[in-house]
C-alpha cells in the first residue's frame, strides 16, 4: 500500500527519498510523487504509473532540495490519475497520506461551502485543506496539525512539510509510521516502513497514535521532537536502532523474487528449526514452551488466514485444544465471545495489516492475551503483542506470499509441539529436516510442474480441492494462482464439490485435486465425479501411484512418506510452482500483480 519517505538535512533530499520509495515499490502502488523545496517554494512532481515515470520527470529537472517528502499511492479514494497522486500541496503546505479519512466527504462539503477549492478527488487533500484553514485562522503549524488531525476520523498516517521552514512533521492513527535521525550527518527522516531508512537513519523511533513528530534540522544539529495533541512534550514513542539488512533486495540468479522466495524455503526451515529447537530436539524448545489456552482465537487475512487454518489443525489434532480461525475483517465486527483463559493469536507477515491489528486491539480491550506469529520484528502487531513468535522469513518482496506462509504454519506447528507434554522429542528436528530436504528436492526438480502448467494455462477456471489437512492448501493454492495469473480459481473441500460447484465442471475447467495418503479412497471418488463430467484433472498425489496417475490428465507425484503432519506444506510448495509457471506463461507481472498491495494498511 502507500509508501512514504521524507528527508530534511543539509544534503540533497532527492536521492534518499527516491531510494526509499524504490525499496517500498514491492508493496504495490499505482502512482508516485515528490514535493521538494526549491528556491523557497514547494514544488510538486508527480505522475501516475510506476516510479520510473517520476524518476524521468526528476531527471529532466535535476532538482536540489534540502527538504522533501515522497509517496507511492495505492488508490482508495479517487481514480489512478496524476492529480490524485500525492503529495497534495499549496503555497503553504504539502502533505502525503497513507490510510483513509472516513469523514472526508462531509468535511469536504463543509470546506467547499466555506470557499475552499480542491484539486483532486482524494480524501487526503481534505487534510491539506484543513491545515490551510486552521493556519489562516492564525494557528501555528503544530496547532494546525493537531486541529486537523483531531477533526478527521479513520486510520491514517500523514507527513507534512511547509514553505515556512525546513521542518518535517508527522502524525498517525493505527497506520505505520517511523521517524529517524542521523546525528552525524544532521539528517531527519520519516517513513511508513523502517526498511526505507536502512543505511540512512541508524536511530529510529516509532510514535504511538496521536503523537506529533517534528524533525528539525539546524545548522549544527538535527533534533526530533514529539508532542501530544495538546502540544505538551510526549514520551509515547519507542526508540530502536535500525538493525534491518538490505540483502533481500537482490533477486540473485532468479528471474523473479517470487521464484527466489520459493527456493529460499528449504534453508529457512532449517534456520527456523535451529532457532527454536535446541540440541537437535533433545531440549526444551527455546522460547516456545509454557502456554495453553481454553480456546485459541486465530485471526488473520489472506494467506496468513490460510496458515491459521493449518495451525488450527495442529492445535486440535495434536493438542486437542480448541481453535477458531477467523478472517480478521469478520472477527472484529461479529462481537466474538472472548473469555478468561483464552488467547488471541494473530498471524501476519507484515505485522501492519489494519484488520488484523484491529482484532488484536479488540482482544486487548476484552482482557485476553494477544500472541503474534509475525515476520517483521518491530511492526505494530509485534510491538503490541504480549508474546511474539517470529517466523524469521527475512524480507518478503514478492507481493504473493510464499515463504511467509510456510514459516507461519511451521511456527504454529512448533508452538503446538511445545504445548505437548513431551518436549524432548528428537524426531521433531528430523521431521523439520525431512520437510526441508523434500522441498529442496522439489525446487531442484520442478520441470514436471512447469510441463503441467503448459498443459493447462489457457483454461478458463480452476478448482483446487483437498480434504482434511489439505483443505487449507486448496484455498492457498487457488489464492496464489488467482493473484498472479489473473484467472478464476477457487479452493473447495473435495467432499463439498457435489453440493454446488460441480455445476461448473466442463472441459474448460481444471480440477487441481490434492490427494494425500489419508482419506485417499474418498478423495479419489471426488476426482472420479469430476472426470465423469469431462473436467480436466491434475492430481497432486503420492508418487508411484499408477492407479491415480491413470485417472489424472496430469500428475504431480510427491513423496509423502515420513511427513504425517507437515506434508500439507510440502504440497503447497508444488502449488506455488504451478501458480508461478502458469503466470509466467500468461506473461503477468508476477512480483507486482495488478491491484495488489503487499501490506494492507487500510480496512
Ligand atoms: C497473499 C497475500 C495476502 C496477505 C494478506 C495478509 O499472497 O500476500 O493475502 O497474506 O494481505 O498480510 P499479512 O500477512 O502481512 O498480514
Amino acid at each position: 500500500m502507500c509508501g512514504i519517505v521524507g528527508y530534511s538535512g543539509p544534503h540533497n533530499s532527492v536521492g534518499p527519498i527516491i531510494e526509499g520509495l524504490s525499496r517500498l515499490e514491492y508493496r504495490g502502488y499505482d502512482s508516485a510523487g515528490i514535493c521538494l523545496k526549491i528556491n523557497g517554494e514547494l514544488q510538486i512532481l508527480k505522475k501516475e504509473g510506476k516510479l520510473e515515470n517520476l524518476k524521468e520527470l526528476i531527471t529532466g529537472q535535476k532538482p536540489t532540495s534540502h527538504t522533501g517528502i515522497g509517496h507511492t499511492r495505492w488508490a482508495t479514494h479517487g481514480a489512478v490519475t496524476t492529480d490524485n497522486a500525492h503529495p497534495h500541496g499549496n503555497d503553504l503546505y504539502a502533505v502525503v497520506h497513507n490510510g483513509i479519512i472516513e469523514n472526508a466527504a462531509a468535511l469536504k462539503k463543509d470546506l467547499m461551502l466555506e470557499g475552499f477549492g480542491f484539486k483532486s478527488q482524494t480524501d487526503s487533500e481534505v487534510f491539506l485543506v484543513l491545515l490551510t484553514k486552521f493556519h489562516k485562522l492564525g494557528l501555528s503549524t503544530l496547532q494546525s496539525i493537531s486541529r486537523a488531525f483531531s477533526t478527521i476520523t479513520g486510520n491514517s498516517a500523514f507527513v507534512i512539510m511547509e514553505k515556512a521552514s525546513d521542518k518535517l512533521y508527522a502524525v498517525k492513527r493505527s497506520a505505520p509510521l517511523v521517524v529517524g535521525e542521523n546525528k552525524e550527518l544532521r539528517e531527519a527522516f520519516v517513513s511508513s516502513d523502517p526498511f526505507a531508512l536502512v543505511g540512512f537513519a541508524p536511530k529510529i523511533y516509532f510514535p504511538q497514535d496521536g503523537v506529533i513528530c517534528e524533525g528539525v534540522p539546524t545548522a549544527g544539529d538535527v533534533s526530533l521532537n514529539f508532542y501530544e495533541l495538546d502540544l505538551s512534550p510526549s514520551s509515547r514513542y519507542k526508540f530502536q536502532t535500525n538493525s534491518m539488512a538490505l540483502d533481500a533486495t537482490s533477486k540473485g540468479p532468479y528471474e523473479h523474487y517470487m521464484l527466489k522466495e520459493i527456493h529460499e524455503q528449504a534453508s529457512l526451515i532449517d534456520k527456523l528449526a535451529a532457532y527454536y529447537i535446541k540440541n537437535e530436539g533433545r531440549k526444551v524448545l527455546d522460547g516456545l514452551s509454557g502456554f495453553s489456552s481454553d480456546e485459541w482465537h486465530v485471526t488473520a487475512c489472506g494467506t496468513a488466514w490460510h496458515a491459521g487454518l493449518v495451525i488450527k489443525n495442529f492445535f486440535e489434532q495434536i493438542n486437542r485444544q480448541r481453535a477458531t480461525v477467523d478472517i480478521a475483517s469478520e472477527f472484529r465486527y461479529r462481537n466474538p465471545i472472548l473469555r478468561n483463559k483464552e488467547i488471541g493469536l494473530f498471524i501476519s507477515q507484515s505485522g501492519e495489516t489494519a484488520d488484523t491489528l484491529a482484532c488484536q486491539e479488540l482482544c486487548k480491550e476484552n482482557g485476553i492475551p494477544t500472541y503474534a506469529i509475525v515476520n517483521v520484528e518491530g511492526s505494530t502487531l509485534f510491538r503490541n503483542a504480549d508474546k511474539n513468535f517470529l517466523i524469521h522469513a527475512g524480507v518478503e518482496i514478492g507481493v504473493a506470499s510464499t515463504k511467509a506462509f510456510t514459516l507461519m504454519a511451521l511456527t504454529g506447528y512448533l508452538m503446538s509441539r511445545a504445548m505437548e507434554k513431551t518436549l524432548d522429542d528428537p524426531s521433531l528436528f528430523g521431521e523439520m529436516k525431512l520437510l526441508s530436504a523434500r522441498i529442496a528436492d522439489l525446487c531442484a526438480n520442478s520441470e514436471p510442474i512447469r510441463a503441467v502448467a503448459e498443459l493447462i494455462y489457457t483454461k478458463k477456471g480452476f478448482i483446487f480441492t483437498g480434504r482434511g489437512k489439505y483443505f487449507p492448501i486448496a484455498f492457498e493454492g487457488a489464492l496464489k494462482l488467482k493473484e498472479i495469473a489473473y484467472v478464476h480459481a477457487e479452493g473447495y473441500a473435495a467432499g463439498e464439490l457435489k453440493h454446488g460447484p460441480i455445476a461448473l465442471i466442463d472441459e474448460n475447467l481444471v480440477n487441481i485435486a490434492i490427494v494425500g495418503p489419508e482419506l485417499l479412497e474418498k478423495t479419489v471418488s471426488n476426482v472420479e465425479e469430476v472426470k465423469a463430467r469431462r473436467g480436466l484433472i491434475v492430481v497432486v498425489g503420492p508418487k508411484d501411484n499408477s492407479e491415480l496417475e491413470d485417472l489424472a490428465d496430469a500428475y504431480i507425484g510427491l513423496d509423502f512418506e515420513g511427513l504425517p503432519n507437515l506434508s500439507p506444506l510440502y504440497v503447497n510448495v508444488a502449488l506455488q510452482f504451478l501458480a508461478y509457471h502458469i503466470a509466467k506463461l500468461k506473461g503477468t507481472d508476477i512480483d507486482k500483480p495488478r491491484n495488489l498491495a503487499k501490506s494492507v494498511t487500510v480496512e
